[in-house]
C-alpha cells in the first residue's frame, strides 16, 4: 500500500473502530468478535507504524475505550489500569516469551491465570477497609461504583487478618454466572426487554445500575488477579496473590506457576476444552511475568504491560446444513425467524436450532436453504448464525423468503419504519399473543398466581374460559374441576391464588399489563412518579420522557397502550376486582410551588434517591427533563455533577440549587 491509498485506509479504520467502541464501551452492544476487533485494530497498528506522518493522539491505538457514564462520580486511578496485548496462536506467545527471555538473560517464571470475561474493578483499601471501587473508565479515571460493588459478596469490605500494606489496591473482574445469566435472560426475553449479549455485557451493565438493589439482586460475582500497592509483601506476582488470598480475596484455584514455555503450552491446552466445565466465562488465559523486579525490567507501552499477554481462545464454531426456517410470535406479535439446523454438537451441546433476529439479518448473511452455515455459541442462550459458506451452495438452494402473513392467525404482518422487527399487528385475536400476555400476567415477578401454568393457560383458552387476563377473576371451580388434569384439590388452588393476587402491589401489576418494553425496572420507576393507573393513562409521551430512564420508545408504547379502548375496559374490570390500580393513599397532599418549572437533576444525592426526588418534583407540579436547555428553570445538583453538564449550564446561564434549599424550597425540611 503507498501513502495516498494508506490515509483514507488509516482514516476509515480510524473511524470504524471508534464505532465499534461506541458499541461495546457505552451501549454495551457489540457487533463484531474481538478477534475482528484486533483485526482492524492490528491493521490501525501496522499502518500507523508504517506511515507514521498519519500519528494523531486521538487515534484508537493510542487509547483503551472508555466506559464512562455521567450518573457516577469519576475518580484518577492511582495505577493506570492498562489493557493486555493479545495472541492467537503459538508463534505470537513464542514472541513474548523470546523477549522476556532476553529481558531476563535466562528462562523466565511465569504466572498463567485464566482470562475472565467480564467487567474490570479496581477497589481502594486503606487500614483494612474497602474505600473506592472504580470500573476501568478510560484507564486514567474510572466511574466510582462503589455502592453497587458493595452489595458483591464475594467482595470483602473489611480485612480482619494479616499484615496488610496501609494502602493497597486489588484489580480483578466483576462476572455474572452463565447460570445467572441464562435466567436473567429468559426473564428478559419473557418481558420483552433486550436480552444482554452476553454474560460481559451483562455485569457491565448491572455494574452501572443507579439502583444497588437491582444489583444485589443479579448476583454478581468477583475474581482477583493483580495486587497494587507501594508496599507489596512480596516481590513475585504469584506470591502476592497467594498473600491476598489469605487476607479473603477470592483469588482462582486454576492460577499456576509455570516454570517453562511448554508447560505454558499445556496449561493453555488444558483450559481450551475444560473451560466450559466453569460457571462463568473466560476468553482466553493470561500469562505474566512472575518476578516483579523482571516485570519493572520489561516495562510498559502506551496501553499495556510488556511482562504480560493473553492468549484468546477463538470462539467456538461448527459448520453445519441449514433445513428451513420457521417463524414465531411473540407475546407483543413480534415475529422472530428461527434457522432449523441439522444436528451438530458444538461446546457441550447438540444444537438443532439457532436465532436470526429479523429480515435485515437473513438479508445480510445472504442465506439460503440448505446454505452450509458456521455457527457459534458465545455466552448467548441460543446459538446463531455467524456465516455462511456460500462456495458450499448447490442447486439444491433455495432462497428465504420472509412471510408476509402472520404463521398463527393469517393477519398481513407489518413492520414500523425504522424498526427491524415484523410484528403481527392482530393484537385482539392472535393465539400466542393472548396466551403470551395471560402467561405473563399471571408470572412470578408480575401477578404471581400459583398453580396456573402454560399447560393450564392453553386448556382454559382452548375451552373457551379465558380470553384475556381479566378473565381470569370470573373463573369458577365447577369450570375448573371436570378439566383434564385438574381435580379438585388443584382448581382450588388456581382460585385461592387468583383471589390473593388482588393484593399485588400496583408496580407489579404495572408490569403484569405486559405494555411492550415496559419491564419490571421502568414499571417500578412509572409507579413512582404516576401515583396511580388514571395518572398514567393521562400522561402524554412528553411528560413520560420528562422521566429519566423512559426514553420516545417506551413512552410512546405506552401511550399506545392506553390510547386502546380494549385495554382500558380490562384495567377497568382489574378495578372492579380490587387490584391495586394506585399506590397506597399518601398523607402529604401535593402543592404547586414547582409549577410551570422544568428542572434537571444531576449528581449525587445524600438526603434522598434521585427517584424520590424525581416524585418530589412532580409532586410539588414541577417537570423533570434529562438533558439541560435553555427552557431549565433550574438544576437540582448532588455532588459531582458531570462536567459537560456544569459547562452546559454555565453557558445557559442556568442555577444550581443544592438538595438542602430544595427540600427547603418544597417545604420538607
Ligand atoms: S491483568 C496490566 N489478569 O483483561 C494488566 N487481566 O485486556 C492488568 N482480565 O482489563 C490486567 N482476566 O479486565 C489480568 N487474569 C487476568 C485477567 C485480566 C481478565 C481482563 C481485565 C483487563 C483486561 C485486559
Amino acid at each position: 500500500m503507498d501513502r495516498s491509498e494508506a490515509k483514507p485506509r488509516i482514516e476509515r479504520l480510524r473511524k470504524e473502530i471508534e464505532e465499534h467502541d461506541h458499541r461495546y464501551y457505552v451501549l454495551n452492544q457489540p457487533v463484531i468478535s474481538d478477534f475482528e476487533y484486533d483485526l482492524l485494530l492490528n491493521e490501525l497498528d501496522a499502518l500507523e507504524k508504517k506511515f507514521p506522518e498519519f500519528i494523531d493522539q486521538n487515534s484508537p491505538t493510542r487509547r483503551v475505550g472508555s466506559d464512562l457514564i455521567e450518573e457516577f462520580r469519576q475518580s484518577e486511578h492511582k495505577y493506570p489500569m492498562l489493557s493486555l496485548s493479545n495472541s492467537y496462536n503459538e508463534n505470537e506467545l513464542k514472541d513474548f516469551h523470546n523477549k522476556v527471555v532476553k529481558a531476563a538473560g535466562r528462562e523466565a517464571e511465569y504466572v498463567c491465570e485464566l482470562k475472565f470475561d467480564g467487567a474490570s474493578i479496581s477497589l481502594t483499601y486503606r487500614n483494612g477497609i474497602l474505600v473506592r471501587a472504580l470500573t476501568r473508565g478510560d484507564g486514567t479515571k474510572g466511574d466510582d461504583v462503589t455502592q453497587n460493588v458493595r452489595t458483591i459478596r464475594s467482595i470483602p469490605l473489611r480485612i480482619n487478618s494479616g499484615r496488610i500494606p496501609d494502602e493497597f489496591i486489588m484489580r480483578g473482574e466483576i462476572l455474572m454466572p452463565r447460570a445467572v445469566f441464562n435466567k436473567l435472560n429468559e426473564e428478559r426475553i419473557k418481558s420483552e426487554i433486550t436480552p444482554f449479549a452476553n454474560p460481559r455485557n451483562a455485569a457491565a451493565g448491572t455494574l452501572k445500575l443507579l439502583d444497588p438493589q437491582t444489583v444485589a439482586s443479579r448476583k454478581l460475582d468477583c475474581i482477583f488477579y493483580f495486587l497494587l500497592s507501594d508496599d507489596l509483601p512480596h516481590d513475585n506476582h504469584y506470591d502476592n496473590l497467594m498473600e491476598a488470598a489469605r487476607w479473603g480475596f477470592r483469588i482462582p484455584d486454576s492460577i499456576r506457576l509455570c516454570r517453562t514455555f511448554n508447560e505454558v503450552i499445556q496449561y493453555i491446552k488444558f483450559w481450551e476444552s475444560e473451560r466450559r466445565n466453569l460457571p462463568f466465562d473466560i476468553d482466553g488465559v493470561v500469562i505474566k511475568a512472575n518476578s516483579l523486579y523482571l516485570q519493572e525490567e520489561l516495562g510498559f507501552t502506551a496501553k499495556s504491560p510488556r511482562w504480560a499477554i493473553a492468549y484468546k481462545y477463538k470462539a467456538e464454531q461448527v459448520s453445519t446444513r441449514l433445513l428451513s426456517v420457521s417463524f414465531q410470535v411473540g407475546r407483543t406479535g413480534t415475529v422472530t425467524p428461527v434457522a432449523n439446523l441439522e444436528p451438530v454438537f458444538l461446546a457441550g451441546s447438540t444444537v438443532k436450532r439457532a436465532t436470526l433476529h429479523n429480515a435485515d439479518q437473513i438479508a445480510l448473511l445472504d442465506l439460503h436453504i440448505n446454505d452450509m452455515v458456521y455457527v457459534e455459541k458465545g455466552g448467548e442462550i441460543i446459538p446463531k448464525i455467524v456465516g455462511v459458506d456460500h462456495s458450499s451452495r448447490n442447486e439444491n438452494s433455495k432462497e428465504i423468503v420472509f412471510i408476509s402473513s402472520c404463521p398463527e392467525c393469517g393477519t398481513p404482518l407489518l413492520r414500523n419504519e425504522g424498526e427491524a422487527n415484523h410484528f403481527c399487528p392482530n393484537y385482539l385475536h392472535c393465539p400466542p399473543q393472548i396466551k403470551g400476555r395471560i402467561i405473563h400476567f399471571i408470572s412470578r415477578k408480575a401477578m404471581d398466581i400459583d398453580g396456573l401454568g402454560e399447560e393450564t393457560v392453553d386448556l382454559l383458552y382452548s375451552r373457551n374460559l379465558i380470553s384475556n387476563f381479566a378473565d381470569l377473576y370470573d373463573l369458577r371451580k365447577e369450570q375448573l374441576i371436570p378439566l383434564e388434569r385438574l381435580g379438585e384439590k388443584s382448581a382450588d388452588n388456581i382460585i385461592r391464588s387468583i383471589k390473593k393476587s388482588v393484593e399485588t402491589p400496583y408496580h407489579r401489576v404495572l408490569f403484569a399489563l405486559g405494555i411492550r418494553h415496559v419491564g419490571e425496572t421502568v414499571a417500578k420507576t412509572i409507579a413512582h412518579t404516576f401515583r396511580s393507573v388514571d395518572d398514567l393513562i393521562n400522561a402524554d409521551t412528553e411528560k413520560l420522557t420528562g422521566i429519566r430512564e423512559i426514553g420516545p420508545k417506551i413512552a410512546s408504547s405506552i401511550v399506545s397502550f392506553f390510547a386502546d379502548e380494549d385495554n382500558i375496559q380490562l384495567i377497568n374490570r382489574l378495578k372492579a376486582v380490587g387490584i391495586r390500580l394506585s399506590e397506597e393513599a399518601e398523607t402529604v397532599t401535593k402543592s404547586n410551588i414547582l409549577d410551570g418549572k422544568t428542572i434537571v437533576i444531576s449528581g449525587v444525592f445524600q438526603k434522598h434517591s434521585r427517584d424520590e426526588y424525581k416524585y418530589l418534583i412532580e409532586k410539588n407540579g414541577g417537570k423533570i427533563s434529562s438533558s439541560i436547555s435553555r427552557s431549565t428553570s433550574f438544576i437540582l445538583a448532588g455532588e459531582n455533577m458531570g462536567p459537560s453538564k456544569k459547562e452546559k449550564a454555565e453557558e445557559y446561564g442556568i442555577a444550581l440549587m443544592n438538595e438542602t434549599d430544595f427540600l427547603k424550597l418544597i417545604g420538607e425540611e
